[in-house]
């Protein structure tokens, strides 16, 4: 049998999988980050943290149904020390993304200056697109020249391979706006998307919503919102620096998700939503679900149909 090979690179870092947990999801304890090192995904995302940690918001706050979720977690999390202090703990050789979410510029750099001096981090993946917390007050990831600003400071001292975690954007202009800017600056990567903000999910039988948090707001993942991720990621595809490689995002369910994903442009892929419904269990069906389909199709590796996607003919 023709032997399909699954790995791929992030710019310089090398995953002997394309295939990742997304930051948040099963990936805030102990247990689940040594779940996530134990099994076949390609790379480990640690939940993205702050610099102290934080209880996040009341629970009820995730709710999911066949389509998808609804979350509202306000980033709770044990805090950077405890992921600097896990990570430094374990041998592995999967390379490690630490997500870092900062509640202000400065929070970041701080983040960003401590996480710079622990060698077991890979990379850090910047999230600018977290949709539900409480005290922010606008997105800065929807913020053009708050954006800049904040990168401009970042690349003054960062030295670790960094990337961006992005919100959907639903303009071609805003997408080709992020990208300028984003190609002024030295990121490795973008991963494409975070969850669409502001969404709501009704229960018909208690006539209310499904999560405590923000009267029922939250960010939707999961299936519903794989076009809008396909379309993100094809969009940044188009207008960004070709060595900036892109993370897909949003949606992922099958093999047939990631070949997708990867033909409208992403090197890697990351699973949210379908990983809380099944667990670390998912890794291994998904590998063997697209080699499956990659088999079918007759192609033995990611390059050879990555980003060649087609209009309509
Ligand atoms: C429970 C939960 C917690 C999340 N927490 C984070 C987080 O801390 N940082 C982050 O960048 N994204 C977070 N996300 C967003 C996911 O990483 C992902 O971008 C989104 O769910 C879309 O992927 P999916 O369709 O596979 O779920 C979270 C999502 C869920 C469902």
């Amino acid at each position: 049998m023709k032997q399909i090979d699954l790995s791929v690179s992030i710019n310089k870092i090398k995953l002997s999988s394309c295939i990742m947990n997304a930051s948040g999801v099963l990936c805030s304890t102990d247990k689940e980050l040594s779940n996530l090192l134990d099994s076949f995904s390609g790379a480990v995302v640690t939940k993205s943290c702050t610099r102290k940690p934080r209880k996040g918001n009341f629970e009820p706050r995730y709710f999911e149904w066949n389509m998808g979720s609804i979350n509202s977690m306000g980033l709770p999390n044990l805090g950077i020390d405890f992921y600097l202090n896990f990570l430094e703990k374990k041998e592995t050789k999967k390379p490690i993304f630490l997500s870092i979410s900062g509640l202000s510029a400065e929070e970041n750099y701080f983040l960003i200056k401590k996480a710079n001096h622990y060698s077991k981090i890979t990379a850090l993946e910047l999230n600018l697109s977290c949709p539900n917390l409480i005290e922010e007050e606008d997105l800065i990831s929807y913020n053009f020249s708050r954006i800049s600003y904040l990168l401009e400071n970042i690349f003054k001292f960062n030295k670790k391979p960094l990337g961006i975690k992005l919100p959907p954007y639903f303009e071609d202009l805003s997408i080709q706006k992020m990208a300028l800017i984003l190609n002024q600056f030295p990121i490795d990567f973008v991963t494409c998307i975070n969850s669409l903000p502001n969404g709501m999910v009704v229960d018909t039988k208690t006539e209310s919503v499904v999560i405590q948090p923000k009267k029922g707001f939250g960010g939707i993942g999961g299936s519903i919102i794989k076009p809008f991720a396909l379309a993100n990621i094809r969009k940044f595809y188009t207008y960004l620096r070709k060595d900036i490689s892109i993370i897909g995002c949003g949606g992922i369910s099958t093999g047939k998700d990631i070949f997708e994903h990867i033909l409208c442009g992403a090197s890697a892929v990351q699973i949210g939503t379908q990983l809380m419904k099944e667990g670390v269990f998912v890794f291994e069906r998904l590998e063997k679900e697209f080699s499956f389909f990659l088999r079918k199709k007759n192609y033995s590796s990611i390059d050879s149909f990555k980003g060649n996607l087609k209009n309509f003919q």
